[in-house]
């Protein structure tokens, strides 16, 4: 009798336990065995990090011979187009299979409808040709949005103090016909306006870029981890408003379902959560639900935080990799970060 009470008490407990197939216990279980020896520890490990994972992100300025620190992200730099040869000689040793680029465009080429986006000779367009003809087995992936062009740093065109969705669309699938053209791998949105990626799909297939894909920004964040960044393509001082209107709420999780399987439906080739170890929930979340690659973006703010936290001493080096591992724990196939470079010179030691 007290046996079926205590049964009836714990089924769901003995239920889910027997789903996931633990049966015995302590002491003829003892899960340190398999933790006793590092060959132990390497034979049973679930997941592993490599370089194939990762994606760099790569910062280009105007001028020549120049690589310039990013005071808000140390160990980052911006590179004239003539030195980005420095950067992707190492991308290219250590078997980086893509980068991001992102432009700091002067203020005197900013302006309210950020129509640099769409010069043929801006900064990303010149580095997209420069690095397809040196390294054309490396990927290029460039961002989709206005906030590096616009004199007020928002993604799209301000109509009325407000981010005019359907003016800022005509102006993106322009962006991206522009970097297809130049040679550009994976078109990635990231302005977070609605109907792009069905819009950009169109465009490309109509202009025979139907090998060129799409990574979208599908669950991108109004986030506060996005501060570094900002100061990187220097869009920081200009913004007057948030992105709230555009970005999602950090308090949501099921809107990232629906952002995502839009964007799937409307032709997305994989999607990205942004930022990452904040929203490792939604990655896992999307990654069991939807059969697509998942991308995570480990932003700038959560960059600086660990490296500040290694400057400091007060975290070490194998930090990033602990950072990086537990997104493929959650279910990223690959990582935006600013680490690339340094966790894939480590993993090839
Ligand atoms: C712009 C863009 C942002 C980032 C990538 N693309 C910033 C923003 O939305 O304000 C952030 C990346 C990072 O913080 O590392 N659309």
């Amino acid at each position: 009798m007290l046996f079926i009470i205590y049964y009836l008490s714990h089924q769901t407990k003995f239920n889910s336990l027997k789903k996931m197939k633990i049966v015995g216990k302590y002491p003829s279980i003892r899960l340190r065995r398999v933790r006793n020896s590092k060959w132990m520890r390497r034979l049973i490990s679930e997941h592993k990090l490599s370089s194939s994972d990762l994606i760099l992100p790569i910062f280009v300025r105007e001028g020549k011979n120049k690589i310039e620190k990013i005071k808000t992200m140390p160990g980052v730099n911006r590179y004239s187009i003539d030195k980005l040869k420095t950067v992707m000689n190492k991308v290219s040793k250590y078997n980086i299979p893509m980068v991001a680029l992102f432009p700091l465009t002067p203020e005197r080429k900013k302006d309210k409808n950020g129509s640099e986006a769409l010069n043929e000779n801006n900064l990303v367009c010149q580095s997209i040709r420069y690095i397809k003809k040196r390294y054309p087995k490396i990927g290029i992936m460039c961002d989709v949005a206005l906030d590096p062009y616009t004199s007020h740093g928002h993604d799209g065109v301000i109509e009325k103090n407000k981010i005019d969705n359907d003016k800022t669309l005509q102006l993106l699938v322009k962006q991206s016909l522009l970097q297809a053209k130049m040679g550009c791998d994976v078109i990635a949105p990231s302005d977070m306006m609605d109907g792009r990626i069905g819009k950009i799909r169109k465009a490309l297939d109509k202009n025979n870029f139907k090998d060129v894909s799409i990574l979208s920004y599908s669950a991108k964040y109004a986030s506060n981890f996005y501060g570094p960044f900002r100061e990187a393509v220097g869009s920081k001082k200009n913004l007057k408003f948030d992105k709230k209107t555009y970005q999602m709420d950090f308090n949501n999780s099921s809107e990232a379902y629906r952002e995502i399987g839009l964007d799937i439906k409307e032709g997305a080739d994989f999607v990205l959560i942004k930022p990452g170890m904040p929203y490792l929930d939604i990655i896992k979340n999307i990654k069991d639900s939807f059969k697509v690659p998942v991308f995570a973006y480990q932003v700038s703010g959560e960059y600086s935080l660990i490296k500040f936290g290694l400057i400091n001493k007060l975290i070490s080096e194998d930090a990033i990799l602990e950072s990086l591992t537990s997104f493929k724990r959650a279910g990223a196939n690959a990582i935006i970060t600013y680490f690339a470079l340094d966790i894939a010179k480590k993993l090839l030691n």
